[in-house]
């Protein structure tokens, strides 16, 4: 039902519907995802098309207690980031996620946030498919980064302050093309967490784009332009429209995806073509991305032989 993986749970999808059994009930995966909803929003700080995303899935087995104890354990005691940084946000109502967070975990009550559907409630990836209210952790990049608003300081503020970096799934339902939902044949948990977000907090710089995962593909881009990242709003936005878009459309191809007017062949084409459009804003010119896809071979090939 969909062009591109948009998330890790893509391909469990039989095993949460019960059509085909899963070999174990627990999962993880380590993967690329596109997501093509995207496209317009990269170039500020946030936004990326290919990414990827770490997950652990239980299949039947494992529900909301141990998806979020763990995830805690993952995040202060292996990435050792700082609890007071972190925030947890969980669907309205859900009073069985709240006191797994406030009992189990011991967050403090004024770092639990809840939010409404657009925020806590998860899928389905495209018209239809599992899907169920989700709990996020946050983290605080600190004051410094909020935008000043009165209301800013939780992580329901949309601003860079808070960073959304692990959401963990409870994927109750199946919801059909016309919006009903059904229970799934049992409850499963599902989670993503960004790997670029993960680096950019555990490296201590404010977006995904100073990361060691992107800095040599932007400083590819600097010296093709002969521009300076971080001088200029502009430059620095059609710097990373490039670099972003170079890359994700580098594994497209590597995937077998052609550019085309239809389908997967339509998104690589608009994500080149919009490269292209801000290459010229920073007089990029002839045939550039293919010396930016090189860089992206180059630094992302042993962990992708593919490339
Ligand atoms: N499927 C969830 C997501 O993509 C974890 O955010």
């Amino acid at each position: 039902t969909l062009l591109l993986s948009s998330a890790g749970m893509v391909q469990f999808k039989p095993y949460f519907t019960g059509e085909l059994r899963s070999p174990h009930p627990r999962l993880s995966s380590v993967q690329k995802c596109f997501r093509s909803t995207d496209i317009d929003e990269v170039g500020d700080r946030t936004h990326l098309t290919f990414f990827e995303m770490l997950g652990n899935f239980s299949i039947g087995d494992y529900f909301k207690k141990e998806a979020i104890t763990w995830a805690w354990e993952f995040v202060t005691e292996h990435l050792n980031l700082s609890p007071e940084r972190l925030w947890a946000s969980i669907y309205l109502d859900d009073e069985e996620a709240a006191e797994c967070w406030l009992t189990d975990v011991g967050l403090p009550a004024d770092r639990l946030v809840r939010l409404g559907e657009e925020d806590n409630f998860w899928g389905p990836p495209g018209a239809e498919g599992p899907c169920g209210p989700c709990s996020e952790i946050h983290y605080d990049f600190g004051s410094e980064y909020g935008c000043g608003k009165i209301t800013c300081g939780t992580p329901s503020c949309d601003c860079d302050r808070f960073v959304e970096l692990w959401n963990l799934v409870f994927m109750q339902f199946y919801q059909h093309p016309g919006g009903e939902r059904d229970n799934l044949p049992e409850p499963n948990i599902d989670t993503g967490m960004g790997l670029e977000r993960a680096a950019a907090i555990l490296q201590g710089v404010p977006s995904a784009y100073e990361t060691d995962l992107f800095k040599p593909i932007v400083q590819r881009v600097e010296d093709l332009s002969n521009r300076q990242y971080g001088k200029d709003q502009d430059i620095d936005y059609a710097i990373r429209v490039v670099a972003e878009h170079a890359r994700s459309a580098t594994f497209l191809i590597t995937d077998g995806v052609t550019p085309g007017n239809e389908g997967r062949g339509h998104i690589l084409r608009r994500v080149i073509r919009r490269a292209v459009r801000f290459g010229r804003r920073i007089e990029l010119d002839g045939p550039f991305l293919s010396k930016i896809a090189e860089t992206v071979v180059e630094h992302m090939g042993r962990q992708y032989p593919e490339l």
